[in-house]
């Protein structure tokens, strides 16, 4: 009988002790009261200078502020005051490489998808603690990362960047992500508020989303994730949502972000994304890249308006407000941190533990994997697996000191200079030489792929031939299908039919479709897997680590499987965000016919089964669960399960949680996750509460849980579910602040 231990109490919704609240608090009111003493002192050219970033690197003639370094902005501070200026740099993936121009790397974590593959807040947390040190090494004060936008559009560009399908996920890792950055006394976005969908058009699509829809989705994970991590600064997304650009939408930047939530801290704009000074009225409080814009709206613009309109006046200091509220609730200092070239010294390390448990096994025919270190014969094809990884493009592109390994142009360098932003670059970790390490005595081919028949014969000649196929996504230009591109399919099958022990990892984006799945032996999707990633992937594919990795989003069978069998704009607009699109176009995406339903909960509604689903995840052990037992009580609605491993050696699982029904009829909803590791028979105790808003319905300006029956059930994906167990729940309503309504 294995060892029984409660392991895991996962308070998920704000049980935190009243101490620690109390003490938040405080420190809230205290940077409050602080920003408000400053801004009092402040000339109107000073609070203005803080609402008005500038780009910080050399392209197309822009040149780079006094005092700034190279990175993506840079905000003047008042240096008798105390007020540091704001080095800005990219992003969620750590301090952005753009061309080496600092002259050094930094630590390269593995993607937005990889991370969100590990359902490990914890390490989530680490990795954000780690690219926030690196930061503030590399001479930055602020951290433009925190992308949490949900993969409602898996054909997203930047699919790559963010962590998952669910709000509830992304909520969960998104925060800890920040509170890690943060926890360095950097002050981190969260980004980009609130739906940002897809690049084509980006700039001038409009999204049509009902408000329930909205509050019950993209909103719900910021909301979530806001509470939980507290981020210093919000960014405002380029695109329309039911009708104004998001960085002038009065709904979402003051009646949502102020008046419902109570957010403190500021709204940055994107790069690029202010049409108008009156964006500051709706609730803007920071132009970033405005060399990018038509006016610099927050510079003399504003100071005009805000010496002789009384709305302007008013909301300049708010705005000043706002952001001083963030730069002393991070602590950033009042002085910018010095440059060094340095790294943060475990570095290596956590985007290594990153990609090991982001790496996901999806299929394992017949015990295919792991393989065994005394095979005799290894064919190694395709996807550069001989220089590196693959790293997604445009701006949350890191690379290492050295930068990549090797550079495939993607763009014709209009002579900007900015197209290297988008090149195709690989981490020097290289999948071959990490198996070569493994395998010491086996014979280890290597073909690139280009040609099926030379790779056939390879695969032919070999024990077991491992494919890696890559995806390449970029910000600013969508994969216009799910295919792997570049006849990598064709070549998967020819391996395939040459040798039936073929292994495919995938270093992709996002999801792919899969026609040559059921001739492979084991597929293992990698993502694009970072600094170590060649490392990462031996470690899986040898077994020296049990994957514990589950899919973030669904991958489809098939494109006839989405709301949208094809990309919105796919006709009518040209590939990517360079060009934005003819004077006047525009592009409608009309979201309410999946409403609040992404990936998983979309294809519950449409009784589909995916190729592989939302959860989904294999390992080289068994796990159980068990035992489910909700209740509602003083201390919420909870549930506490067990999770068990079954197998013959330790492993970690994800134990997720499903709400499959309520009063009103099927409805399919993530409301709760744990990650635990176990060795072989172990049992662990698993004690979650449920957020309300999780189980009910946007109305009427608040939440909405109906009285009657529940039903959940434990899940190893959002289709592998176990015994339900009903909860009978009275009327529950919360306010748009998520406060309960009591009813007198
Ligand atoms: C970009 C991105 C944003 C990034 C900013 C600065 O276009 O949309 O995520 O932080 O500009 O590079």
């Amino acid at each position: 009988m294995g060892r029984t231990r409660t392991a895991i109490t996962s308070i998920l919704f704000a049980a935190a002790s009243v101490s620690a609240l109390a003490d938040a608090q405080v420190q809230e009111d205290a940077a409050a009261e602080r920003a408000a003493e400053t801004e009092s002192r402040m000339t109107n050219e000073e609070r203005t200078n803080l609402t008005l970033g500038l780009m910080a690197m050399e392209f197309a003639g822009v040149k780079s502020p006094e005092g700034s370094i190279p990175g993506a902005g840079y905000v003047p501070g008042v240096p008798r005051l105390g007020v540091p200026a704001l080095r800005e740099t990219d992003a969620s993936l750590g301090v952005t490489w753009i061309g080496g121009a600092r002259g050094d790397g930094a630590t390269a974590l593995p993607s937005g998808t990889a991370q969100g593959s590990t359902w490990n807040p914890e390490l989530i947390e680490l990795g954000g603690q780690t690219i926030g040190a690196e930061a503030r090494l590399k001479g930055f004060n602020v951290l433009l990362a925190g992308g949490i936008n949900l993969m409602r559009e898996p054909r997203n560009g930047r699919t790559f960047e963010y962590l998952g399908e669910d709000p509830w996920h992304s909520a969960i890792l998104g925060a800890a992500a920040v509170k890690g950055i943060q926890s360095q006394n950097v002050i981190s976005t969260m980004k980009h508020f609130a739906i940002n969908p897809q690049e084509t058009g980006r700039h001038f699509m409009n999204v049509k989303i009902d408000g329930a829809s909205l509050r019950e989705s993209d909103l719900l994970a910021f909301e979530i994730a806001i509470e939980r991590a507290e981020p210093g600064a919000l960014m405002c997304a380029y695109n329309r949502t039911n009708g104004p650009l998001s960085c002038g939408s009065k709904f979402l930047l003051t009646d949502v972000l102020r008046d419902d939530w109570g957010y403190k801290g500021f709204v940055m704009s994107d790069w690029g994304a202010v049409e108008a000074l009156d964006f500051a009225l709706a609730g803007l409080d920071q132009q970033s890249g405005a060399q990018l814009d038509e006016d610099l709206f927050f510079g003399e613009p504003l100071l005009e308006a805000a010496s002789s309109d009384p709305r302007y006046r008013e909301r300049l200091g708010e705005m000043v407000r706002n952001i001083l509220h963030a730069i002393y609730a991070v602590g950033i200092g009042d002085a910018v941190p010095e440059k060094t070239d340095e790294e943060a010294p475990n570095g290596g390390e956590v985007a290594l533990k990153v990609a090991q448990e982001g790496i996901v096994l999806l299929r394992n025919e017949g015990g295919a994997l792991p393989l065994s270190p005394d095979i005799g014969s290894i064919a190694v094809i395709g996807g550069h697996a001989d220089a590196g990884t693959p790293s997604g493009g445009g701006s949350s592109r890191v690379m290492g000191d050295d930068g990549p390994s090797i550079a495939i142009p993607f763009l014709r360098d209009g002579g900007s200079g900015f197209a290297a932003l988008f090149d195709r670059m690989y981490h020097g970790s290289a999948p071959l030489d990490a198996i070569r390490e493994m395998a010491k005595d086996a014979r280890v081919t290597f073909r690139d792929g280009r040609y099926p028949s030379e790779a056939a014969l390879a695969a032919a000649q070999a024990d077991v031939a491992i494919v890696f196929a890559t995806q390449y996504q970029t910000e600013g230009f969508d994969v216009p299908d799910l295919s792997l591109p570049g006849g990598q399919d064709a070549l998967i099958a020819a391996v395939a039919a040459a040798n039936p022990n073929t292994i495919v990892v995938l270093e992709t984006g996002g999801p792919v479709v899969m026609p040559w799945l059921d001739d492979v032996a084991g597929v293992v999707e990698a993502w694009y897997a970072g600094a170590r990633g060649g490392e990462a992937i031996a470690d899986i594919l040898f077994g020296k680590v049990n994957p514990s990795g589950h899919l973030p989003i669904t991958f489809p069978a098939s494109l006839d499987q989405l709301p949208r069998p094809q990309l919105d704009g796919a006709e009518t607009v040209e590939p990517g965000f360079l060009g934005r699109g003819e004077p006047g176009q525009t592009l409608e995406a009309d979201y309410t016919i999946e409403g609040s339903d992404i990936g998983y909960r979309w294809f519950a509604r449409k009784g589909e089964a995916a190729l592989f689903p939302f959860g989904h995840g294999l390992s080289y052990t068994s796990f159980e669960h068990g035992k489910l037992a909700l209740a509602h009580g003083d201390d919420g609605i909870t549930a506490r399960f067990e999770m068990r491993n079954t197998g013959e050696r330790t492993g970690a699982d994800v134990a997720q949680l499903y709400l499959i029904s309520g009063p009103e009829g099927p409805k399919q909803r993530l409301v709760g996750f744990a990650k635990q590791a176990l060795e072989p028979g172990e049992t662990a105790a698993v004690d979650l509460t449920l957020d309300p808003r999780l189980l009910g319905e946007w109305e009427e300006g608040g939440w909405h849980v109906a009285s009657g029956e529940y039903r959940f059930a434990l899940g190893h994906s959002a289709e592998a579910l176990g015994a339900v167990q009903s909860l009978g729940l009275p009327e529950i309503r919360l306010d748009a602040s998520g406060h309960p309504v009591v009813k007198n």
